[in-house]
């Protein structure tokens, strides 16, 4: 069969329908990027906030109009990812054209669950977490030529219960895998030819087995041979231990750039969110980041208008996004969650303060961006060659810091994929850079 996926959310779920396709592939299946042409159409669904809800279910009936409209040959519609698990056999009632739910934890039966739809037809929901074992935890096998970046998932879960986020009730509890398995996967694709990992988890750096700690970790894989460039997602601020900031100023491979979640500047607002952490602590960790990496760029994530937010409070969200320089942020509106227990409180920010917060965060952080990225004109960047540039007889790659920067090359793509090359940045455009090697 021909299958079609579209992705919604984090980086967790764009790992996750990679393994999905590697996993479909192998049953004999082929992955097509028109959504006309599947047989076999999934939604790969985030519901961390009630946007992204929405999107991904409107996308559910999207595909099958437009398949209807198309050749109308049978189509089998799943929804799978973080609202597959909120919703489950729910989603039958709600959405009468979907014909599966698989969560996140179940894709390994995908296969088996495919071909009991085509001989039975009915619907299949399949939900619920796994123990968190070896074999839980999907390797990727292969890797296409062009892929020198991966991403390999250290662990699932989130136990963290931040008061607004409904990732644990979707993702569920925290699993820890072993370090051997993360070190054999990571050994595995850089043989293939990846030359840069980037470790997730939702509390990354909390990452533990036995003694061994999460920069004792780090430790181990920069010693791989043939690794680049490391980098991880998300931290949580409550686990950047000095060791763990240590590594940034000592490991080879770890890039000087990380995105490390605030949510909010106001200590009442930070204790109410449960995020068990202070402003100062977050300042201090800024400052001893700096300290390891003095060019290291920092950027966040940030919620505006949770409940009880006062106009002080937001002022202070704005000092400290002044006070520490972010290299860029997302911001979002809080957008109240089932099962969570901000749900329960008054969410008593009017929206259209909610809106002018918003607004002024997003003039505040492009400003922000807006100077860093100005600040690289001239400078030399290491870049990683990843793929064909912005305009003919241009490539492109990535810097350290995440910055896209085209070159002009005078070899190939094949050539150069995988390189690492300096370039000095020559021109600031809205979406990139642009360089020339040095
Ligand atoms: N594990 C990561 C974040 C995962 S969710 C961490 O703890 O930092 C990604 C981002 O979504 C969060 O950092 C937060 O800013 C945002 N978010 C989560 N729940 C939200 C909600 N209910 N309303 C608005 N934004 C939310
Ligand atoms: Fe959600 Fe908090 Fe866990 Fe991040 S650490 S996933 S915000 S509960
Ligand atoms: Fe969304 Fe699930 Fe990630 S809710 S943010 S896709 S873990």
């Amino acid at each position: 069969m021909k299958f079609y996926i579209k992705t919604f959310g984090c980086q967790m779920n764009v790992h996750d329908t990679r393994r999905i396709e590697e996993i479909l592939v192998k049953a004999g299946h082929q992955p097509t990027q028109e959504s006309r042409e599947a047989q076999l159409a999934m939604v790969n669904s985030c519901t961390i906030r009630q946007k992204p809800w929405h999107k991904a279910i409107s996308e559910t009936g999207r595909l099958r109009k437009g398949k209807l409209k198309g050749s109308g040959e049978n189509l089998l519609v799943g929804l799978v990812g973080c609202v597959a698990q909120q919703e489950g056999e729910n989603v039958f009632d709600l959405l009468s054209h979907v014909d599966f739910v698989v969560s996140p934890d179940n894709y390994a039966q995908l296969p088996q669950i495919i071909d009991d739809l085509i001989r039975q037809k009915k619907h299949i929901a399949v939900t619920g977490f796994s123990e968190g074992n070896a074999e839980d935890f999907l390797s990727i096998e292969h890797v296409s030529e062009n892929e020198v970046s991966a991403f390999v998932t250290i662990m699932k879960g989130c136990q963290e219960r931040c008061r607004y986020c409904i990732v644990p009730t979707v993702r569920g509890p925290e699993r820890h895998r072993g370090a051997e398995q993360i070190l054999n996967e990571i050994r595995h694709v850089v043989s293939l030819g990846v030359r840069e990992i980037t470790l997730l988890g939702q509390k990354v750096n909390a990452w533990q087995e036995g003694e061994r700690r999460f920069f004792d970790l780090l430790m181990e894989i920069d010693k791989v041979a043939g690794l680049e460039r490391l980098r991880f997602t998300s931290p949580h601020p409550r686990h950047m231990t000095p060791e763990v900031i240590d590594c940034f100023g000592q490991l080879r491979t770890l890039c000087e750039a990380i995105h490390l979640p605030v949510q909010a500047g106001a200590n009442t607002t930070l204790k109410r969110m449960g995020r068990r952490y202070t402003r100062e602590d977050y300042l201090n960790i800024v400052e001893r980041l700096r300290k390891a990496r003095p060019d290291i760029s920092i950027s966040t994530d940030l919620i505006i208008g949770y409940p009880g937010e006062t106009e002080d409070d937001f002022r202070e969200t704005l000092s400290l996004i002044e006070e520490v320089g972010f290299s860029s942020a997302f911001s979002f509106k809080f957008s109240p969650r089932p099962f969570t227990p901000a749900e329960k409180l008054n969410d008593d920010v009017p929206e259209d303060v909610k809106s002018a917060r918003l607004a002024a965060v997003h003039e505040l952080v492009n400003a922000q961006e807006t100077a860093f990225r100005n600040g690289l004109r001239n400078s030399e960047l290491e870049i990683l060659v990843e793929g064909e540039g912005r305009m003919k007889s241009q490539l492109s790659g990535r810097a350290r810091n995440h910055q896209i920067v085209n070159f002009v090359s005078a070899h190939p793509l094949s050539q150069m994929i995988g390189k690492l090359i300096t370039v000095r940045v020559t021109d600031i455009h809205p979406n990139s850079l642009e360089g020339e090697i040095v």
